[in-house]
């Protein structure tokens, strides 16, 4: 494992410990459970898995509210079987990271206690406070379905604290040294441990400052570059996966000088896929693509069709948001905040063509992809569930009781019905070689063995027809020229002079002969090697 590049060419898994799979009948899933299942991942393709948040939390964020930087939650597991499963996926060349949660506490955390409880206590400046509410009123409010300001008037402090996100969880003074050397100890300790790098979350938010918007600030992405620093000095090799759901042109900075993350995501291409899929047009993701800068050579853009959140919709117009609401959460229920709680599969109707579709587009696109565990298989939701419980549901292992998940009662039943686990499971797809499992690992692979997936380059290619994207990726003498019918029914381009010439279709492996014209079926996707 010495490539130090390795995460451009990879293919990243999200997954809920909690969810995916209990190991010791308690009904909670844990790190055993995952390793357990590392067999599976690896069978898939998976090189590197993101952990969702497994420290000590109240759960008012369900974990991304952490009351203790340095253990995993009894629930989870130990410390001990973290190095366990470090252990096991490295064996099987897969990495793994962990949350590295900057910006906020919970409110149960002992800094925090200490810092409400006594004006003297060195723990008060590790948080913001004000003796009004009215600082920082440039800043907007994230969570619009449950919060009405970023501050919170705390009775036994006798002052407002700052909170970018719920009032449970008060953002930490990053003008405090303090802190920001404390947060250097919580990256060491899990560093130490053998994690491969951090998802940072929500770090936009680090720093205040007056008449800004608090977002993007310089001196937070100046503690950023020496936490980059910090890292490539101790700990080569891995890596900081930057979360910050923003325009491509502010997340560019984030980048630095190939100093500052080594990936981040990128927000604004995902919900234009599905605008694509719905209009049947590729035109918004050709103009954000357009609109994304150009990374270093040693950065790398991470894109994800779902995730644990929301499907955010911060990063389109009103008009798109109330369009995309309009389209994909026709219950009031499916919406959260500025966004949509539903799951891959459900989004796209379920419709094997679209999901296979959507994931053609992702894992050709500019960008290492990101899998959120259970759209492998086409996993459900539950739109009834708190929050976004709904989309962090147990994993469909079998048809069995539970779904396979545990032998005790789940922590939350897992999905019935059409996307239920009596009808997609792991163990039936694993079975079946026309799965949409199997689709997706020989798709993992195709994007994994060859290099000019994981470049940066992209052009358009213009075919005259505005259903069907098309376009070239090429990287170190490779060059894929990929067809993505978004139609719903058969669409033909025209293929320009330099492009007719005989290829390899990647699926089948079999030679095709480009002429002046192609067809393509409804939905259909078509990744050629010239
Ligand atoms: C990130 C996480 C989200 C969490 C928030 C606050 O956006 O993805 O789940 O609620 O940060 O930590």
């Amino acid at each position: 494992m010495t490539d130090n590049l390795w995460y451009k060419n990879s293919v990243f898994y999200e997954l809920s410990v909690r969810a995916f799979k209990d190991s010791n009948g308690d009904g909670r899933g844990d790190l055993r459970g995952v390793t357990e299942k590392l067999d599976y991942l690896q069978t898939l393709g998976v090189d590197c898995i993101w952990l969702m948040p497994i420290y000590p939390s109240p759960l008012r964020d369900d974990g991304y509210d952490i009351a203790d930087y340095y253990s995993v939650d009894p629930a989870y597991g130990s410390l001990d079987d973290l190095k366990v499963l470090i252990e096991a996926a490295h064996q099987r060349n897969i990495r793994l990271i962990m949350d590295l949660v900057l910006n906020h506490t919970s409110d149960a955390h002992p800094w925090f206690q200490a810092a409400r409880s006594d004006k003297n206590s060195p723990y008060r400046d590790y948080y913001v406070w004000s003796d009004t509410d009215q600082k920082y009123t440039d800043a907007r409010i994230i969570f619009v379905d449950t919060e009405r300001s970023n501050w919170t008037w705390d009775e036994q402090a006798g002052q407002f604290f700052w909170h970018r996100f719920y009032s449970t969880q008060p953002d930490l003074n990053f003008a405090n040294p303090k802190v920001r050397e404390e947060m250097f100890n919580v990256a060491r300790f899990w560093l130490d441990l053998g994690i491969d790098g951090f998802r940072a979350d929500a770090v936009p938010y680090l720093f205040e400052r007056e008449g800004t918007n608090c977002e993007n600030l310089p001196e937070t992405h100046e503690y950023l570059k020496q936490l980059r620093a910090f890292m490539d000095e101790h700990y080569p090799g891995r890596i900081l996966l930057c979360e910050a759901n923003q325009w491509p042109e502010d997340v560019r900075p984030y980048f630095g000088d190939g100093d500052e993350f080594h990936m981040g995501f990128h927000f604004p291409i995902m919900p234009r896929i599905y605008m694509a899929l719905k209009k049947q047009r590729y035109e918004d993701m050709e103009k954000i693509m357009r609109r994304t800068p150009s990374i270093p050579e040693n950065c790398q853009w991470c894109t994800f069709l779902r995730n644990h959140d929301e499907l955010t919709l911060e990063m389109v117009t009103e008009e798109e948001r109330q369009w995309m609401w309009k389209e994909y959460a026709p219950e009031p229920r499916m919406k959260l905040n500025l966004g949509i709680r539903r799951r891959l599969a459900p989004l796209l109707d379920n419709d094997r063509r679209k999901i296979e579709l959507a994931n053609s587009l992702l894992f050709t696109l500019p960008g290492t992809p990101i899998i959120y565990y259970g759209d492998e298989i086409g996993m459900g939701d539950n739109i009834e569930l708190f929050d976004r419980n709904g989309v962090r549901t147990p994993m469909q292992w079998d048809d069995s009781p539970n779904a396979g998940f545990t032998d005790a009662t789940p922590f939350t039943e897992p999905i019935q019905g059409k996307l239920g686990y009596q009808n997609i499971n792991v163990a039936g797809q694993l079975n079946d070689p026309e799965s949409l499992f199997h689709a997706l690992k020989q798709m993992i692979s195709l994007r994994k063995s060859h290099a000019a997936f994981g470049g940066s380059d992209m052009q358009w290619i213009q075919t005259g027809n505005p259903h069907v994207a098309v376009y070239l990726r090429e990287y170190d003498g490779e060059r894929m020229l990929i067809f993505n019918n978004l139609g719903d029914s058969v669409q033909q381009v025209n293929i320009p002079t330099e492009y007719r010439q005989t290829g390899t279709e990647l699926f089948s492996s079999r030679s095709i002969t480009l002429g002046d014209a192609l067809e393509l079926e409804p939905y259909s996707y078509l990744w050629v090697q010239l």
